[in-house]
C-alpha cells in the first residue's frame, strides 16, 4: 500500500480513467503513470470510431491507447463493442438482410476481440440497452435487425472470439432508478445463466447531492449476490446539477460536498468483498476537459483534477475514501 497515490491506496482493484491516444503525454502521462493502472478509451475503442465504413476498420488510435497500456503495465478496459449513440451510419442503414447483418456484427466482435487478444482485459459488450422511462429494451439498429435475444448473440460471439476476456454489462442511472436497476438485472440474469458475463459496469455520473449511499449500495448487492464484478465505470460528480449558468468557479461548499460524496464512493468500493472486486474508474482527469460541459452546456468541475493539473479536494476526499 502507497497512501500517496490513488492506485497505490486501493486494494485489490484498479483505478482507471478515460483517456484519449492525443493525451497519453507530458502531463498527463505523468499522472496517469502515478496514480491510474487501469484505462478506458473516452470514445476511440467504440464501433463509429474503429469501424467507420464496411470491411474498413480504424484501429490507430485504439492501438495507441493500447500499446500504452501494455508498455506501461496499466490494464486496458474495452468500452464500448455495441452502443446505439456510437453506431456508423453505414450499419445504421445496413443494406443487406438480416442474418447478413447479424454475421457482419458476429465478424465485427471477433474481429476486435482477436486484435486486441491478451492485451485487453475486459469489454464492455453492450453499452445503455435500457430505454430512459419505459425501462425497455431501445429500439435499436441491433434489436431491430438481429431480435430480442441481440445482446445474448453479442456475447456469445465475444465469448466464443475470446474466452479469457472479461465480459461486462454498462448502464447508467441505475442507483437513482429502482426500476431501471430491476431492469438491468433482468438483462445480466439471462447472460449469467448461459455463463455470458462476469461484470456490471455502474456508470456513475452522479451529483454532488445524490444518489444516496444506500441506492448506490443497492447496485453493488445486486452484483455481489449475484457473484459478478463491480465496475464503478465511468464516475464523475456534478457540483452544479442545478444548471446555473452564471457559476465561474468551484465554491468552497460545493468543493467539500464533492469530496465527501467521492469518499462516499470509495469507501462504498472498498467493502464490496475482494471477490467482487474489479475497477473504479473516473470518467477523465481535468475539469475542463470533462465530456459534461459539453452534455450538460453548463459550467461544471466534475473531476479530481483542476484545468491545471492541480489536485482537489475530491482527490483528497476519494484518497482518504481508497
Ligand atoms: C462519452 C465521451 O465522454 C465523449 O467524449 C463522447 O463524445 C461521447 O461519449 N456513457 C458512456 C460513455 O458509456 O461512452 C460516454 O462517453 C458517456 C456516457
Amino acid at each position: 500500500v502507497d497512501p500517496s497515490s490513488l492506485k497505490g491506496s486501493a486494494v485489490g482493484f484498479s483505478i482507471g480513467t478515460a483517456v484519449r491516444d492525443s493525451r497519453l503525454s507530458g502531463q498527463y502521462n505523468e499522472v496517469l503513470q502515478r496514480d491510474f493502472n487501469n484505462l478506458t478509451s473516452e470514445f476511440q475503442m467504440k464501433m463509429d470510431v474503429m469501424y467507420p465504413a464496411q470491411d474498413n476498420y480504424n484501429f490507430g488510435p485504439a492501438d495507441a491507447i493500447v500499446n500504452y497500456g501494455v508498455n506501461n503495465g496499466i490494464d486496458i478496459h474495452g468500452h464500448a463493442l455495441i452502443w446505439h449513440n456510437s453506431t456508423p451510419n453505414w450499419v445504421e442503414n445496413f443494406s443487406g438482410t438480416d442474418a447478413e447483418f447479424e454475421a457482419m456484427i458476429e465478424d465485427y466482435i471477433t474481429t476486435v476481440l482477436e486484435r486486441y487478444k491478451g492485451k485487453v482485459r475486459s469489454w464492455d459488450v453492450v453499452n445503455e440497452a435500457i430505454e430512459d422511462g419505459s425501462n425497455e429494451l431501445r429500439n435499436s439498429v441491433f434489436r431491430q435487425r438481429m431480435g430480442d435475444d441481440y445482446i445474448q448473440k453479442c456475447y456469445q460471439f465475444a465469448r466464443n472470439a475470446d474466452p479469457d476476456v472479461l465480459l461486462f454489462y454498462n448502464d447508467y442511472n441505475m442507483a437513482s432508478d429502482s426500476g431501471k436497476r430491476a431492469a438491468m438485472f433482468d438483462i445480466v440474469d439471462t447472460l449469467n445463466a448461459l455463463d455470458l458475463i462476469d461484470g456490471i459496469g455502474a456508470q456513475l455520473h452522479i451529483s454532488y447531492n445524490g444518489p444516496s449511499r444506500s441506492d448506490i449500495q443497492a447496485v453493488v448487492n445486486g452484483t455481489v449476490s449475484r457473484n459478478l464484478l463491480m465496475h464503478f465505470a465511468e464516475l464523475d460528480i456534478r457540483t452544479n446539477p442545478e444548471g446555473d449558468n452564471n457559476v465561474t468557479a468551484l465554491s468552497s461548499e460545493r468543493a467539500i460536498a464533492q469530496s465527501d460524496k467521492y469518499k462516499e464512493l470509495a469507501e462504498i468500493y472498498n467493502a464490496i468483498p475482494l471477490a467482487n472486486k474489479f475497477a473504479l474508474t473516473v470518467w477523465g482527469l481535468k475539469d475542463n476537459e470533462s465530456w459534461l460541459l459539453d452534455f450538460w452546456g453548463v459550467p461544471d468541475f466534475p473531476l479530481l483534477y483542476d484545468a491545471n493539473f492541480d489536485t482537489k479536494p475530491a482527490y483528497q476526499g476519494f484518497l482518504e475514501g481508497l
